[in-house]
């Protein structure tokens, strides 16, 4: 598939079109920000690792019934996906403290929860990806009712599974965002990505963070933080 004009540059991505009107490649940066983009850096083969991360992850959500936005990986910064209209919503599972969670609501990190919990934020830079609800979403109509069930559902189906992989690969999931978009016959599906920068992952043993808090909170060894997340997935994912 020819890579067409650019379409829009993200913190972490690039979008282009493609000859298919119905579908877009997405190209992964090693750039990172944190704090809405207040503080900025590079993690050096970073794009590669999110993107085959992803990835593996989509195809193995797909099998297990959750539709996703992936196509084929074109390379190891590339990948074809399905053309979406995001629903403007960070759909946030947690099933241990930490981060936002732990600060506000003044808890210490590691607080292991009896039922996962979801959040949602509404997705606006200029406002900072303020937290609301469900009936907040709908009065901005940045959903259907519908919609909102289907997100919820497919969520919680995500974090069981993800769970159950990063478990085997020795590695706790402690929460993570998702978005989720819209095919052209209105038919929600997962997007964006799936990487640890998006995801808490600490080592299940030791309690070591495997993601991107290393480069938040500048506790060093992010690279090598990234390539071991990577070789632990990478061991499992052929059986998941
Ligand atoms: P939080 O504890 O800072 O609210 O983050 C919850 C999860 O969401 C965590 O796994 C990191 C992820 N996340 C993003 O993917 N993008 C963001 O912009 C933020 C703030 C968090």
């Amino acid at each position: 598939m020819k890579k067409g004009a650019q379409l829009y540059e993200g913190k972490a991505k690039k979008v282009y079109a493609t000859e298919d009107p119905e579908l877009l490649i997405v190209s992964y940066k090693d750039d990172a920000t944190a704090f809405n983009g207040l503080k900025r850096g590079t993690i050096e083969g970073k794009g590669v690792i999110n993107n085959k991360m992803s990835n593996a992850l989509m195809r193995m959500l797909e099998k297990r019934g959750v539709p996703t936005h992936f196509v084929e990986e074109l390379n190891d910064r590339e990948t074809l996906v399905k053309k979406v209209s995001i629903v403007p919503l960070e759909v946030i599972i947690r099933n241990i403290s930490a981060g936002s969670f732990a600060k506000n609501y003044g808890v210490e990190e590691g607080i292991v929860f009896d039922a996962p919990t979801i959040e949602f934020s509404y997705k606006n830079d200029a406002l900072g990806d303020p937290l609301i609800n469900e009936y907040h979403a709908l009065a901005l109509k940045l959903a259907t009712p519908k919609e909102i069930e289907t997100i919820k559902r497919y969520a919680f189906k995500v974090n069981e599974e993800l769970k159950k992989f990063w478990l085997s690969s020795g590695v706790t999931l402690v929460d993570f965002k998702l978005e989720f978009g819209r095919l052209s016959d209105g038919k929600i599906v997962l997007a964006d990505e799936i990487s640890p920068d998006t995801c808490r992952l600490w080592d299940s043993a030791t309690g070591k963070k495997l993601d991107k808090d290393r480069f938040r909170r500048d506790l060093g060894g992010v690279e090598d933080a990234y390539r071991e997340i990577m070789d632990r997935l990478e061991k499992n994912i052929e059986e998941a």
